[in-house]
């Protein structure tokens, strides 16, 4: 791919005509930062789901799963500090009228200076060859370290200002900096306000009868406020866990970057009670097992990192995103979070019921700790996309565009093809497909010549073509070609199922 910026346009605008995402209700001009997944992105997201539950809920004896629902009781949302504090610093600019999240803005002014370092330091790498020695050249090359220096300076003053909530001093801070909208070049700005992310709604028949209610921002609290339910019916000892997948709103001001930053996205969360004390050897446990999960799917190690937060949540005591690759550069892919026993403590005082385990070992009650991994699924949805999306060329000079999604993820795991329309081809795919389709989802195309199909099964991310052709009749042997080698093997047909098991199952992958 030529460039990052031409590398994402080329993800938006294949997700959509290949089936995967849709702008939401389009035909009226669409609904800025909602989508829709279409027929095979509703699979693909679907089989992500499915590998973080399994691996989740099935692999760990001691976490189970719930579905709590969207809308909770209103002083959920007090209890857990985000009427208070889930806001972010919103920033006008009085002459484009766009908005922006005065953090981003610094945070986007400081990754420039970090990239022109980074710049400075590739050419010297170039310059000196072997030779090269970078730590001393990032602490004496005068432009590195005045780059790296403006740039700590910037964000700690950002941390320190956010942290104290004085806004007035984000504001002078972006003035000093000279920040300009990116989108008019104008330093013409309104003061920093704070702007609650949470979606609210009503509930009730009448306007004068109705109550307040939020769209969930996050679905940890739902886990939160079924931590006894859970604890007592599913006679779990701790440390235990409470996983759950669902929909979660906010009213992101700046939302771009296609499915990265949604108002409406779904999340997959891990609510993880240990005793108070052991929450950091089970933190380190959680990163180190995520960051597995992820390496697992074989997306290349070089593209996950570790960031470990300095400015902590109100509820956490320690916090690290693993940061991925995508298409503009490393950015928070999921969470995980100490969460201490900030929220159910929070959920006792407001609810005024206990929500404590008696420990047997220890011959105490107390309120557990809790670890936290979450994680967006429309995030590691387009982390999968954006990787898997490659041009080719090949041997010939010609080339391809093929969409390498895992095999475990794929939405269609084989296309069976009939060599031609007739002889009895069509008829024997598809006995295969009806055969396969128990175990897979599998699909059945004729139509244009054999090459051009394989062309489309690539481009659509499927991981087996199934060609069924003259020699079929005589020895029962169809080709398996491979997506990602384009290699073609010939099999028994009595073999394909098993072949297909071998390289799609989830012990293969998850171990
Ligand atoms: N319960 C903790 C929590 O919600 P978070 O860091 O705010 O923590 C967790 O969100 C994950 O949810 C993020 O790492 C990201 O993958 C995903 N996420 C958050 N906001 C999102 C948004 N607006 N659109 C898409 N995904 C989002």
């Amino acid at each position: 791919m030529a460039n990052k910026e031409d590398h994402f346009k080329k993800v938006i605008s294949h997700a959509k005509e290949y089936g995967y995402i849709f702008g939401s209700s389009e035909i009226y001009d669409g609904l800025s930062a909602v989508y829709d997944y279409a027929q095979n992105g509703v699979e693909l997201k679907k089989n992500i789901r499915e590998y973080w539950w399994r691996s989740m809920v099935y692999m760990h004896q001691n976490i189970v799963g719930i579905d709590a629902a969207i809308l909770m009781h209103p002083t959920t949302w007090k209890a857990s500090g985000h009427v208070d504090a889930f806001n972010d610093p919103l920033i006008d600019n009085k002459d484009s009228k766009k908005r922006y999240r005065a953090d981003v803005l610094v945070e986007d002014y400081a990754e420039k200076l970090n990239q022109k370092a980074q710049k400075e330091i590739t050419k010297a790498k170039k310059r000196f060859g072997d030779a090269f020695d970078e730590a001393q050249f990032v602490t004496t090359n005068p432009r590195v370290v005045k780059y790296l220096s403006q740039k700590e300076a910037a964000l700690k003053r950002l941390a320190k200002s956010l942290e104290n909530e004085d806004l007035a001093d984000v504001k002078a801070l972006i003035e000093e900096l000279e920040i300009a909208c990116p989108e008019s070049g104008s330093r013409n700005w309104t003061d920093v306000k704070q702007f609650n992310l949470m979606f609210g709604t009503k509930l009730g028949a009448s306007a004068e009868s109705a109550t307040d209610l939020y769209l969930r921002p996050e679905t940890a609290q739902g886990i939160f406020v079924n931590f006894l339910n859970v604890q007592k019916t599913g006679r779990m000892k701790i440390p235990f866990g409470i996983a759950q997948t669902g929909k979660a709103f906010r009213n992101e001001i700046v939302a771009r970057q296609f499915i990265f930053r949604m108002r409406e996205f779904e999340q997959m969360e891990m609510q993880f009670f240990v005793r108070p004390g052991e929450e950091m050897k089970w933190y380190e446990y959680w990163k180190e097992t995520r960051l597995k999960w992820h390496l697992s799917l074989g997306m290349g190690e070089e593209n996950y990192r570790f960031h470990d937060h300095e400015k902590l949540a109100h509820y956490a005591n320690a916090a690290a995103d693993i940061e991925f690759n995508f298409p503009f550069g490393f950015k928070e892919l999921e969470g995980i979070h100490s969460r201490t026993d900030f929220d159910l403590k929070a959920h006792e005082e407001y609810s005024g019921k206990k929500l404590q385990f008696f420990d047997p070992e220890m011959n105490e009650s107390y309120v557990p700790y809790v670890v936290e991994t979450s994680i967006g699924l429309d995030r590691m949805f387009l982390a999968i996309f954006s990787n898997s999306l490659k041009e080719e060329t090949l041997e010939d000079g010609s080339s391809r565009v093929v969409l390498k999604i895992p095999s475990i993820l794929a939405p269609v795991k084989a296309a069976v093809l009939p060599l031609v329309k007739k002889d009895g081809l069509p008829d024997i795919a598809k006995e295969i497909v009806d055969t396969l389709r128990w175990d897979f989802n599998v699909i059945y195309d004729e139509k244009d010549a054999v090459g051009r199909r394989y062309r489309r099964q690539d481009a659509a991310g499927t991981p087996f073509c199934i060609t069924v052709d003259h020699q079929t009749l005589e020895d029962q042997t169809v080709t398996l070609r491979d997506r990602d080698s384009m290699e073609q093997v010939r099999i028994p047909i009595a073999e394909i199922s098993t072949h297909l098991k071998d390289t799609i199952s989830y012990q293969k992958w998850l171990s």
